[in-house]
């Protein structure tokens, strides 16, 4: 991509930026109650669909746990995208402020602003605890967000950024799933499809100017991201909620075969365009086919305290 392409495209994008965008404390209905008898995720792709807990809960408790599993899915996001606007703006910092894709830069923080005012309001919606990454992940967040630069830092955002956007177009469809979390998930696909556009276009022109020894360690740090999304987006702590306790919830969706093709169809997209970038191989292989977004066999045994 040459300097005007991406000048061009971040024109699109500024275009685009304008014309859709929308204000949750306006465009949503923060008082309306809950519907008794919809879902907050559609129910198969609950973490625990399908398997013998599940069987045994009776539908009040299903609803109860996609409720949480909603809450660590925003949670996760929230978490996500205080770190993108910190990156973001150390981006900015270095570039000329007249430039286009410097000003597009500026107007994903504004987007993600709103995103995370919107999440929390949901969760407080929801009457959840907050979920987010606690412990190393919570430690390497920090890292990421004080260090990352170049291909590390735009496909990080990618992983997180394409899993939750397949997870809410189908949301948002949904006609098992409360309207709040279908309005909150319509609002995000449609201000994430700029996200998405433009950190493919930055990751793929940032993977041909990195040399070899950069793309190594940043391949690292690209399948830590992945093992994070994949293992991460349900909290453990989701299952107090139906009276299971965290490890034994965590270890009955690491093996739950329809929670497994839940993940991996999540992370289909962004998967096959890292792979084509060659970004999938190397020192992080290990922690992508632990995560469970790649098409194989996910590893039951990972422990749920890292
Ligand atoms: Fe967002
Ligand atoms: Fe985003």
């Amino acid at each position: 991509m040459s300097i005007s392409d991406r000048e061009h495209l971040a024109t699109r994008l500024l275009q685009s930026s304008a014309s859709h965008s929308y204000d949750p404390g306006i465009e949503i209905d923060w008082d309306s109650p809950a519907v008794d008898s919809l879902y907050y995720v559609p129910p198969h792709r609950s973490s625990l669909y399908g398997t013998a807990i599940w069987e045994n809960l009776t539908q009040e408790q299903r609803i109860t746990l996609t409720r949480h599993e909603a809450a660590s899915i925003a949670g996760l996001g929230i978490w996500f995208e205080t770190i993108l606007m910190q990156l973001l703006i150390r981006g900015y910092y270095r570039q000329d402020p007249t430039a286009a894709h410097a000003q597009y830069a500026l107007t994903e923080v504004a987007d993600e602003c709103r995103h995370s005012v919107m999440f929390g309001k949901m969760i407080t919606a929801l009457g959840t605890p907050v979920y987010r990454p606690d412990g190393v992940n919570e430690f390497l967040g920090k890292w990421i967000a004080a260090t990352a630069t170049g291909p590390r830092m735009f496909a990080a955002i990618l992983i997180c950024e394409e899993i939750l956007d397949t997870l809410q177009r189908e949301a948002m469809a949904s006609e098992q799933v409360q309207p709040l979390v279908r309005m909150v998930s319509r609002i995000h696909v449609v201000e994430e499809a700029r996200h998405v556009r433009y950190a493919r276009e930055e990751l793929a022109r940032q993977v041909r100017a990195a040399g070899k020894g950069r793309l190594a360690f940043d391949k690292l740090v690209i399948g830590r991201a992945a093992y994070l999304c994949g293992t991460r987006l349900i909290h453990p702590a989701v299952y107090k909620s139906i009276g299971v306790r965290p490890s034994d919830g965590w270890a009955a969706a690491r093996a739950n075969p329809h929670f497994r093709s839940t993940l991996r169809w999540a992370g289909e997209r962004v998967v096959s365009y890292l792979k084509d970038l060659d970004l999938i191989d190397g020192p992080g292989k290990m922690l992508w086919n632990r995560s469970g977004l790649l098409d194989q066999q996910a590893a039951g045994s990972v422990s749920p305290a890292t």
